[in-house]
């Protein structure tokens, strides 16, 4: 018999067609999120689910569904999953690695430029009709060019991120637990420092962590206040690494200049005081979001679920030990 797989919302067509080969698709194709209560019913009798970051796999969740054997997540982030309650019942759990890192590190780079140049602002003020003449102090932004880059966090998105910022002829700090190996520092010419000096250090500071208990809030207002008062604060990972109330209060303050933020921390709630403020650009969590990659995420995602169905070891488990 084949194992039945839930997916739990709209995903590319071609992610469906490969499931169906081998699986029985019970398949919630459509944009809104399923109750929690309706997720674990149709749970019941799974042993495969495909899941987004707007599902909330927890401890509960997992605990509805007694055949459960794997959790192929459509992102690279995992946090909406409870990893250790999944391990506790022998669950893989998977992501989709590599396959978004360029396109978000492109979608950092232009939220970096959108916020420096104000584009947004000044789109704005041609299509308001607003534009009447050259001047020479209209929507005057910030330098990019030669300015210091501070990446938070670098795995692959913020190495992609810093190769950029080398194109852009930054100078490019990093903060990561271990500093990178030699030839990755020497290929990206990354300064590995500690976060706090990073902070004072940087024009620019973009964050690339994953979300985790340990870096919920890593910048809240202590961290805003070593920012530069001219710096612009970038977020395309996690929205809750940012205290967010502290950011608009930062903002606010003048304590920093800017801010682009593709991620918030209650999605898709975006804090009122960001929406208040012209100093920040926002954009609703896109940093994968082009067809390609999203048909990669979702395809990645089916064959990690059919592997681990099959026995075999999935191309992208994010459990150490997991066996082949
Ligand atoms: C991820 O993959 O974690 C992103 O947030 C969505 O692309």
């Amino acid at each position: 018999m084949k194992p039945r797989v839930l997916v739990t919302r709209h995903v590319y067509p071609a992610a469906i067609a490969m499931l169906q080969e081998e699986c029985t698709v019970d398949y919630h194709d459509s944009h809104d999120v399923l109750p929690k209560e309706r997720l674990r019913r149709r749970l019941q009798h799974a042993e495969g689910v495909v899941c987004q970051l707007t599902d909330t796999i927890d401890a509960e969740v997992i605990a509805a569904a007694p055949q459960l054997r794997v959790i192929a997540n459509v992102a690279v982030g995992y946090d909406n999953i409870d990893v250790a309650a999944a391990t506790a019942r022998g669950i893989v759990v998977t992501n989709t690695p590599g396959v978004l890192t360029e396109a978000t590190a492109d979608l950092t780079f232009a939220l970096l430029l959108a916020t420096a140049r104000r584009l947004p602002e000044a789109e704005r003020h041609l299509r308001d009709g607003k534009w009447h003449r050259w001047d020479v102090d209209l929507l005057c932004g910030t330098d990019v060019a030669g300015r210091t880059l501070g990446i938070v966090g670098l795995g692959r998105i913020g190495r992609a991120v810093a190769r950029r910022a080398r194109g852009f002829g930054m100078r490019v700090l990093y903060s990561a637990p271990r500093p990178a190996p030699d030839a990755t520092a020497a290929e990206l010419q990354a300064v590995h420092l500690p976060l706090d000096t990073l902070l004072q250090q940087s024009d620019f500071v973009s964050l690339h962590v994953p979300l985790r208990a340990e870096t919920r809030h890593l910048i809240a207002v202590e961290r805003l206040c070593r920012m530069r008062r001219h710096a612009i604060l970038i977020n395309t990972s996690r929205g809750p690494i940012v205290d967010e109330a502290a950011l608009v209060a930062a903002l606010e303050e003048g304590l920093i200049a800017g801010a682009g933020l593709d991620v918030f921390e209650h999605e898709p709630t975006v804090h009122p005081g960001l929406l208040a403020l012209p100093n920040v650009v926002l954009l609703p969590h896109v940093g994968s979001a082009t067809v390609t990659v999203r048909t990669l995420m979702c395809t990645l995602a089916a064959k990690n679920c059919m592997a681990v169905l099959r026995g075999e070891r999935p191309d992208h488990p994010v459990q150490a030990g997991v066996p082949g």
